[in-house]
């Protein structure tokens, strides 16, 4: 089964319209030869539609941070999965940020993910541990509590509109990344052996499956090496130009077909 890799760049609340424009422009012409590779860059909602317009007829897919479940209505702050839907591919749910601050649950991930999928978008759907249910040896039974709980009810014939990003929280922003093997053993056994659990081993091996946490282009090939990691979902290193291209390239070169 060949999954094609996903490199999706979360920038998280940074860039400017401007900025965000300069990056997809500056962008454009370093990967023009990694076809193989999914890409995908998350502006903040701000930069939306301006990006929206740049990448018309590239390559580049463009991700939404979030998004609300209904389509309108009294929600201050919040864009909702119908407004996205011209713009977007992709809308990210469940990132342990907006888990921890913005008082995501289990199930608003759900009812955000089954949104998005109901809008005929992609999702990618963030799971992930912190460092003391780590330490209490709890990651896989946590884990694949999230991803049972994001996909419960989500019917067969949308997983392959769904990307889970396995994001071990003591790695994100820290500089402190698991290690490839370590990281290729939870999502095989509690990302890709929860949803063959739930949907069939066919779905599960077509499942795509990204690593995230302090990814860099000088671990990028140990992740990109593993069996069960089909791409990463990036922060930090995904700001500057030159390593996200890199991490497309290394992503083209290691599972590139
Ligand atoms: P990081 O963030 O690459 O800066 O660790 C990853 C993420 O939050 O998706």
């Amino acid at each position: 089964m060949t999954r094609t890799p996903i490199v999706a760049g979360n920038w998280k609340m940074n860039k400017t319209p401007p900025e965000s424009l300069q990056f997809v422009r500056d962008l454009l012409p370093k990967i023009e030869t990694f076809g193989t590779v999914e890409k995908v860059v998350a502006p903040t909602y701000l930069s939306l539609t301006a990006v929206a317009s740049a990448l018309q007829g590239s390559p580049v897919k463009l991700a939404a941070q979030n998004g609300h479940w209904e389509a309108s209505g009294a929600y201050t702050s919040e864009v909702s999965v119908a407004m996205l839907r011209d713009y977007v591919s992709y809308v990210i749910v469940g990132h342990s940020e907006t888990r921890a601050y913005l008082n995501e649950t289990d199930e608003s991930v759900n009812r955000k993910a089954k949104a998005v999928l109901a809008k005929g978008l992609g999702v990618i759907i963030a799971v992930g541990e912190s460092l003391e249910q780590n330490d209490a040896g709890q990651t896989e039974s946590f884990v694949s509590g999230q991803v049972r709980a994001a996909l419960d009810g989500v019917p067969a014939g949308d997983m392959a509109r769904v990307v889970i990003a396995y994001e071990p929280i003591w790695a994100i922003g820290t500089g402190r990344s698991a290690s490839g093997e370590l990281a290729n053993t939870i999502i095989a056994s509690a990302v890709r052996d929860t949803i063959s659990d739930m949907y069939g081993q066919t779905v599960a091996e077509a499942a795509r499956i990204q690593y995230g946490g302090s990814v860099k282009p000088s671990n990028m090939a140990e992740f990109m090496s593993q069996p069960d990691i089909d791409g990463a979902l990036v922060g930090g290193a995904s700001l500057d130009v030159n390593d996200f291209a890199s991490l497309i390239e290394i992503a083209s070169r290691v599972k590139g077909s």
